[in-house]
């Protein structure tokens, strides 16, 4: 972790002799209480805290549904329904359990828009931002395998079109394909031995999950918080102590994300899923539009906007794998979009487009849609690869503020505060 002094001395006797020995609780208030946070942060920065909430919440709530759950075809559906009606509070932990899923990506969507607008993924956070896109593929693993599991058409359908999609392979290396595809499924189409298996990789990798945010944190206190000046912190003055500050900071936003997240799962549990998938699965029924849960529609747009199997396939990969590569693809002087003039329009471009190919993404693949479709993952492509590094060559940025304290108290004070040493 960062070299930053801790403040922390033992008062009790046990407090000491533990100190000497393992001395937790000195780096936990280190990380914790110590920690050096830009002083200009804004709600914006609140959704990390939130995010680790979720995923405790994620675990908590999944391990006690686990309890009651039955992952076999014959009784998944039943056993679903059953914990809604009969378990006590078995409603409100499938209500919590199954909008936290959407809570969790809603909260990622805002963090890595977050990331994006202000150039937190600029040097040095590479390996930061790196983690954190390893961290939304397991998500989307994650949330994908477990919405297979209440065994709905929907599930099987959804699983039906995904794991379908490696037979693309066959294009490449005739066999290839279909040879991966009934490995994944363990037979010759999805059935209750694909449910298992979806099951217990959805125990797991949650907990890779929380391995990964270890990760995640760990180089974010190594390379200090970006802040919305793009500027990092100098001086003194330019931070505050994580504790009080950031953690009540963290504490209201997370008390406004909670109102939301009650609302849905106290009067709308099931709004943001899918009717169909209260009809239990069957596989001699195909529903008619077959589509996946709203946070990963602008992906499946972007798949059905390529004419070709393999190449949809590679461009929806493409899409999450380009994010790899976008501190390198940014060639700006300055990290924050709040100084940068021309590129903040693409930006906003850039968020329109995200939107409108989810939006197309929950359509049929109808002429015009899909026309759109392409159009907006043309531009999606484009953002990165080609207006990221021309617009950073090109633009000329405004005046950034010397430091941290000067963006907050203006020029006159932050230079009277700037040069106090650390
Ligand atoms: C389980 C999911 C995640 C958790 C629990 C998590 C947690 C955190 C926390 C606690 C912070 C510090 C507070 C803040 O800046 O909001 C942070 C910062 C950051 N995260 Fe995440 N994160 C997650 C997912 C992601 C993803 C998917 C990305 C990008 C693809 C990402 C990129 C970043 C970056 C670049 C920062 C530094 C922000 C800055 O200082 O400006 N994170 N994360």
């Amino acid at each position: 972790m960062s070299g930053h002094e801790s403040t922390y001395e033992p008062t009790t006797a046990f407090g000491k002799w533990l100190d000497a020995r393992l001395p937790i609780v000195r780096m936990v208030h280190a990380q914790a209480v110590d920690f050096p946070t830009p002083r200009n942060l804004n709600y914006w920065w609140t959704f990390g805290g939130i995010l680790s909430f979720c995923l405790v919440a994620q675990i908590v709530t999944g391990i006690v549904l686990a309890m009651h759950y039955q992952p076999s075809a014959e009784l998944a559906f039943d056993s679903v329904e059953r914990i809604r009606r009969d378990v006590n509070f078995g409603w409100l932990l499938r209500n919590l359990h199954a909008v936290g899923a959407s809570m969790f990506f809603l909260a990622a969507y805002i963090h890595i828009f977050r990331g994006l607008y202000y150039g937190s993924y600029k040097a040095p956070r590479e390996v930061l931002w790196i983690i954190g896109v390893l961290i939304f593929l397991a998500m989307m693993a994650t949330a994908f395998m477990g919405y297979s599991l209440p065994w709905g058409q929907m599930s099987l359908w959804g699983v039906t079109v995904i794991t379908n999609l490696f037979s693309s392979l066959d294009s490449i290396w005739k066999g290839l394909g279909t040879t991966i595809v009934e490995w994944l499924w363990g037979g010759y189409s999805v059935s209750g031995v694909t449910l298992n298996r979806f099951y217990a990789l959805h125990y797991l990798l949650p907990f890779v999950l929380a391995g990964l945010v270890g990760l995640h944190i760990w180089a974010l206190h190594v390379v200090g918080q970006n802040s919305p000046t793009g500027l990092d912190i100098k001086t003194k003055s330019d931070s505050v102590p994580f504790t009080p500050y950031a953690t009540s900071k963290d504490a209201v936003g997370m008390f406004a994300f909670l109102l939301l997240f009650c609302w849905f799962a106290f009067f709308l549990p099931d709004y943001l899923g899918h009717a169909d998938n209260y009809i239990p699965a069957n596989p001699l029924v195909t529903p008619p539009h077959i589509v996946p849960e709203w946070y990963f529609l602008p992906f499946y747009a972007i798949l059905r906007a390529i004419p070709s199997k393999l190449g949809g396939v590679i461009a929806m990969f493409g899409a999450i794998a380009v994010l790899f590569f976008v501190p390198w693809l940014d060639t700006s002087k300055v990290r924050s979009t709040k100084y940068r003039p021309l590129y903040r329009w693409f930006f906003w471009l850039f968020a329109f487009s995200c939107l409108a190919l989810g939006w197309l993404g929950s359509k049929p693949a109808e002429a015009e849609y899909v026309f759109w479709a392409r159009v907006f993952t043309f531009y999606y492509f484009a953002h990165f690869l080609i207006v990221m590094p021309l617009v950073g060559w090109f633009e000329t940025p405004l005046k950034v503020p010397g430091s941290i304290t000067e963006a907050v108290l203006g020029k006159d004070k932050g230079a009277k505060l700037a040069p106090a040493k650390s």
